[in-house]
């Protein structure tokens, strides 16, 4: 008999059983893949940044490195090669999760489990008795009405497909301006494909503020993306070579087309759950189909509980982790919390786009009044050395009590930067508090200084 078993080891659920396991719990975990980390580690967060790095550094070779004085710098892209760093990275931190499974005694059990009953988790043949269960099986990508993605033949892929395309394409259609469109996007434009982003949505990047959209395409566009905007894709029409995409502009208008070597469909990612019975079982969906949990993350049966992104919030593998780790403390008789007003979005692109927190435009409908600090990466000194400075900071507090609502950010290293308003934001501090906080010179970091010092006297360098 288990305390714990947890279904799925991706990074609510692999995190989730490490945690119960330090505090005392009798663990096990599920896992049907070959390998343990999930969609992140396997197929997503991880590859992505590997490639995501690679083409960075072919990024800089061919934007900056003459005008550093780097002459005559060229790289021959072995795309074989650069699959393999790929696999090596995974390969590297899956291992690493086996590791952490052991030294935690947490018992692997390989399969595709399902909840035949409250307190028992089929694997194979096998019925494994446990106490608790956590559900954290994660998400899949959804395609278009029509659209049939095959990652196997290679030309209309979804996410996982896109990160293993047997050549590097001539040209790219992607569909969806969201996070997975613009990171492997970027990535293959920075490889020297023509990209092109249909969105339905009159911006790139839904629910970020509205300044960091236009500020992130203007960029993206300056790097070689295009963007057609306000354009509903209706189908996709598969070749041997290549497929043609078919759209109509929302104001009006004939159907266009668009052909490409390839077509990434990135137009979003649904909770994945199928398989495990909760229909039979009485577990309660949403009705966008995701597990219904309590501030528990208990679902409508006793003893199951569900984290992650087949529960409602951002499909993010760190709020994943967040409500793993809270839901084995809770498992544990301590008293587990997610804070979900502070957790950090980072698009992984060059430059990097990072938030925590509210909006202009969500701080503004709260009704609340509002003071907005921005900071120019022109006015950075160290982000000017790196020939980086064209993003900025946005910094939003309450205008009454000075108290940070959010934060905006494109620049180097934004996704690293963004973690000191996160502690700020989670210790309740002020604008004033983070103006008064020292920032070493020169760092990239400063600019968040400045925009704090910019909700108050103002900022220095600009
Ligand atoms: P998304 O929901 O972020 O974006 C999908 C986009 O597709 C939307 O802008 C939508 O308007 C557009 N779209 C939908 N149907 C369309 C149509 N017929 N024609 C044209 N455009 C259409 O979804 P995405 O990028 O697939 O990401 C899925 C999830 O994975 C998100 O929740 C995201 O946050 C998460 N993710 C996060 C990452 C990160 O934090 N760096 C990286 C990758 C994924």
């Amino acid at each position: 008999m288990y305390d714990l078993i947890v279904i799925g080891a991706g990074p609510g659920g692999y995190v989730c059983a490490i945690r119960a396991a330090q505090l005392g719990l009798k663990v096990a975990c599920v896992e049907g893949r070959e390998t343990l980390g999930g969609t992140c580690l396997n197929v997503g967060c991880i590859p992505s940044k590997a490639l995501l790095h690679a083409s960075h550094m072919a990024h800089e070779m061919h934007e900056n490195f003459a005008k550093m004085g780097l002459m005559n710098a060229h790289a021959d892209i072995d795309w074989d090669r650069m699959q393999a760093y790929k696999a090596e990275t995974v390969g590297t931190n899956t291992k690493g999760i086996e590791f952490l499974f052991k030294k935690n005694k947490i018992d692997w059990l390989k399969g595709w489990a399902s909840i035949p009953a409250a307190g028992k988790v089929q694997v194979g043949d096998q019925v494994h008795e446990t106490k608790n269960i956590v559900i954290a099986s994660g998400s899949a990508a959804t395609s278009l009405k029509g659209v049939e993605v095959d990652n196997d033949a290679g030309i209309v892929v979804d996410s996982t497909g896109v990160l293993a395309l047997k050549k590097i394409p001539q040209t790219m259609v992607v569909i969806g301006a969201g996070v997975i469109g613009l990171e492997l996007g970027s990535v293959y434009s920075r490889l020297g494909t023509k990209v092109t982003v249909v969105e339905y949505l009159d911006a790139i990047t839904p629910g970020m503020d509205g300044e960091v959209q236009k500020q992130f395409q203007r960029i993206l566009s300056k790097q070689g993306l295009k963007f057609i905007l306000g354009a509903a894709v209706s189908g996709v029409e598969s070749a041997e070579n290549g497929a043609t995409v078919t759209y109509t502009p929302k104001k009006g208008g004939d159907a266009q087309t668009l052909d490409a070597e390839v077509v990434l469909v990135a137009t979003g990612r649904r909770p994945y759950h199928d398989g495990l019975g909760l229909d039979a079982l009485g577990v309660k969906l949403t009705d966008r189909g995701q597990i219904a949990i309590d501030n528990h993350f208990a679902t409508s049966v006793p003893g199951v509980y569900a984290i992650g992104d087949a529960v409602p919030g951002p499909m993010l593998a760190h709020k994943a982790e967040d409500e793993g780790m809270a839901v084995a403390e809770i498992l544990a008789g301590k008293h587990g919390h997610v804070n979900y007003d502070a957790i950090p979005g980072v698009i992984y692109t060059t430059p990097e786009v990072a938030a925590v927190g509210l909006t202009e435009e969500g701080a503004k409908a709260t009704g609340r009044k509002v003071k907005i600090g921005k900071f120019p990466l022109m006015g950075n000194a160290r982000a000017k050395a790196m020939l980086q400075a064209e993003g900025f900071v946005k910094l939003i507090a309450d205008a009454d009590t000075d108290r940070i609502l959010g934060c905006h950010i494109i620049g180097p290293g934004a996704g690293e930067m963004i973690h000191e308003v996160c502690v700020a934001m989670e210790f309740g501090a002020a604008a004033q508090d983070l103006a008064l906080t020292c920032h070493a010179h020169p760092t990239v970091s400063e600019a968040v200084r400045e925009a704090a010092l910019a909700c108050g006297d103002g900022a220095i360098h600009v």
